[in-house]
């Protein structure tokens, strides 16, 4: 029988007085892990599937295949960086969703199955608050309340942080996410998976203004749309004849700034707008598409214009990754917010 996750979060809390934390990532196609001591990043290792690059994008039976083979050397290699042996930890903590169903019940398993044979906590983590908290992986934070720009290849979401784990969704996408979007037309120009850093570094030496691909911007709300601008890219491949051809680097350049700075364009103008519009100084933006170089840089200028405080984490927390998991898993241990060792994945979870 199973005994109630109290009785071991009770010793746990009692026998350590340091907190080790360990935290996991399965959800798409990058195993990680990542150990934090009193909330200090001691490791951050990640192992990013090259399977799935020959077919375009994340199958997933692949991706789970890839997690069961990799999440206990990529597990054992983060203990080994950060010098702890696993009975040392305090808690571990894994992403339970949204994500892909094969790839999530891996982690979440692991890592339960590890908990409770350790007789620690286990602790759940929803990976789009895990994006959020990767702001408060390094100092400096952004204070309570603050807005928060979560850009992935999953979701687009605007959301307000009244205080620690409040969360308020007050805009998101109505179709692609941005990543998405990034993904989609980079595999239209021909260019690999993921397509977002590769549409970033081609753009780099474009002319932004070469192309109009309009990018649905309306100042009733703070939703996103970014199928038009992927469709108006189409069409102009379509109506040149340049599709399923090789297109010439020059005007491959151009294609790609001139989508990128019409998707960031937008991004930053409704996350302006809506750090106006709920009187908050602090702006954050999180998830795969804030590494990119026009986001970081136009977001820069503009919160400055502004006035507002800007948080953008460090490239290597930007993509998934298990430091972001066991901050969130930090926070949680130290506030006693354990989970049931019955819970489980879901793939559609929402904030
Ligand atoms: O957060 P993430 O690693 O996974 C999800 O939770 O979805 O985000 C992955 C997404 C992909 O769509 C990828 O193309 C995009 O982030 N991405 C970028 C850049 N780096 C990653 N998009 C634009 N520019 C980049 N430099
Ligand atoms: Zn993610």
């Amino acid at each position: 029988m199973i005994a109630p996750i109290e009785f071991y979060s009770f010793f746990a809390i009692l026998n350590r007085m340091d907190s080790l934390v360990l935290g996991i990532e399965t959800s798409c196609d990058e195993t990680s892990a990542a150990v934090l001591y009193n909330g200090a990043l001691r490791s951050n290792v990640i192992s990013s599937q090259l399977v799935h690059s020959q077919f375009g994008g994340v199958v997933p039976e692949l991706a789970s295949r890839a997690h069961q083979k990799l999440i206990v050397p990529v597990v054992n290699e983060a203990l080994t960086n950060a010098g702890v042996a696993k009975e040392e930890l305090s808690v571990i903590a894994a992403a339970v969703g949204p994500g892909l169903m094969g790839s999530l019940l891996v982690g979440v398993n692991f890592a339960k199955a590890f908990a409770y044979g350790l007789g620690i906590p286990f602790v759940a983590v929803n990976h789009m608050e895990a994006h959020i908290y990767s702001n408060f992986i390094d100092d400096p934070t952004p204070d309570f309340p603050f807005l928060n720009l979560t850009v992935s290849g999953g979701h687009t979401q605007l959301v307000l942080m009244k205080n620690d784990f409040q969360y308020d969704v007050v805009g998101e996408t109505r179709d692609d996410a941005a990543g998405e979007a990034f993904d989609k037309v980079a595999k239209m120009l021909g260019l690999g998976y993921p397509g977002g850093p590769l549409i970033d570094r081609m753009a780099k030496t474009g002319n932004p203004k070469a192309f109009s691909f309009p990018c649905l911007n309306s100042n009733d709300d703070f939703d996103f749309s970014f199928s038009g601008v992927k469709t108006s890219v189409l069409y102009y491949l379509r109506d040149h004849n340049l599709r399923n051809t090789k297109i010439p680097n020059l005007l491959l350049a151009d294609l790609c700034a001139s989508f990128q700075s019409s998707v960031v364009d937008v991004l930053v103008k409704k996350t302006i707008r809506a750090a106006k519009k709920f009187g908050v100084t602090d702006v954050a933006v999180a998830g795969g598409v804030s590494a990119n170089s026009g986001l970081r840089e136009l977001m820069a200028k503009k919160t400055e214009e502004s006035g507002l405080r800007l948080f953008i984490p460090k490239l290597e927390y930007c993509t998934d990754n298990g430091a972001m998991i066991a901050e969130v898993g930090y926070r949680k241990y130290s506030q006693k917010m354990f989970s049931s060792i019955q819970s489980t994945a879901i793939a559609n979870l929402e904030l």
